[in-house]
């Protein structure tokens, strides 16, 4: 295996995760055997399109996944990331992650977006408003103003949140680590491509060999609840010696 790079007090570091960070607390990924696009139509679950043909086929989907959203725990490699995001100096750390469950944020991390959105929130689809919710919804479930209720996630054909800002954290950073993502979704399939561009080092740590590989330094192959705390651990010595 590659020895880990180092990393300095001025090290400023984007870490980028995707479903396979949450693979071991038990949440399928999309894109690995049994995962959920094999399972799903995902044309049918997860764009405008389908909502708008068959919105209670879609929140029957997502209520399933918000179920099960509130039985899971994080993992090492959830907690590794806390760890690192503790002992970097302030302003020196963002989180972006890919998933909509909510256990990088029950692990502890603070400076993280959720550029695909949130699994506990919803949006009114006529007055915008977004609210926190991860009580049972009904199939149909409706906002106070009347108007059907939509997941606050980002479906296909969709731009994902806060992109241009995003894209500036990406191309600032020195160290670009990507975690857990088979690397063929766009936009943040691109970010390594721009970080590396931009001169940043990038590692990866993934079960298996993303589709970006190339615009890879430095990759780890393996479980990431494996891999990060060693990681981490490393980090945390380069910053005392
Ligand atoms: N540790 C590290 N990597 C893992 C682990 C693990 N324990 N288990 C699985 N993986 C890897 C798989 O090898 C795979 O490459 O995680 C990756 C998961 O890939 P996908 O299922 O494609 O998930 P992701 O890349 O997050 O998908 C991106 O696609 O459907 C959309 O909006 C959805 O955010 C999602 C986006």
């Amino acid at each position: 295996m590659d020895v880990f790079p180092d990393i300095a007090q001025e090290t400023r570091m984007v870490v980028l995760t995707g479903a396979g960070i949450s693979a071991e607390s038990g949440v399928p990924t999309f894109r690995d055997k049994d995962g959920v696009w094999g399972k799903y139509d995902v044309m049918s679950v997860a764009t405008p399109e389908g909502f708008a043909r068959d919105p209670g086929q879609v929140w029957r989907f997502y209520n399933e996944r918000r179920k099960q959203a509130q039985s899971v725990k994080p993992n090492a490699g959830h907690y590794a990331l806390v760890r690192l995001e503790e002992f970097l100096p302030e302003g020196r750390f963002t989180l972006i992650t890919q998933n909509v469950d909510h256990l990088h944020r029950k692990a502890g991390s603070r400076n993280m977006h959720h550029m695909h959105g949130e699994l506990a929130k919803v949006r009114c689809t006529r007055c915008e408003k977004v609210r926190e919710t991860l009580e049972d919804l009904p199939e149909l479930p409706r906002c106070e103003c009347g108007g059907l209720l939509r997941p606050h996630v980002v479906w296909f054909g969709e731009v994902p949140f806060d992109m241009d800002r995003l894209f500036s954290l990406v191309e600032a950073c020195d160290l670009f680590l990507v975690v857990g993502t088979s690397g063929v979704v766009h936009p943040a399939a691109g970010f390594v491509i721009h970080a590396k561009r931009s001169g940043a080092t990038t590692v990866g740590v993934n079960l298996e060999v993303p589709e970006n590989r190339g615009f890879i330094d430095h990759f780890y192959q393996g479980k990431s609840g494996e891999i990060l705390p060693r990681l981490v651990e490393y980090w945390a010595r380069c910053l005392i010696a």
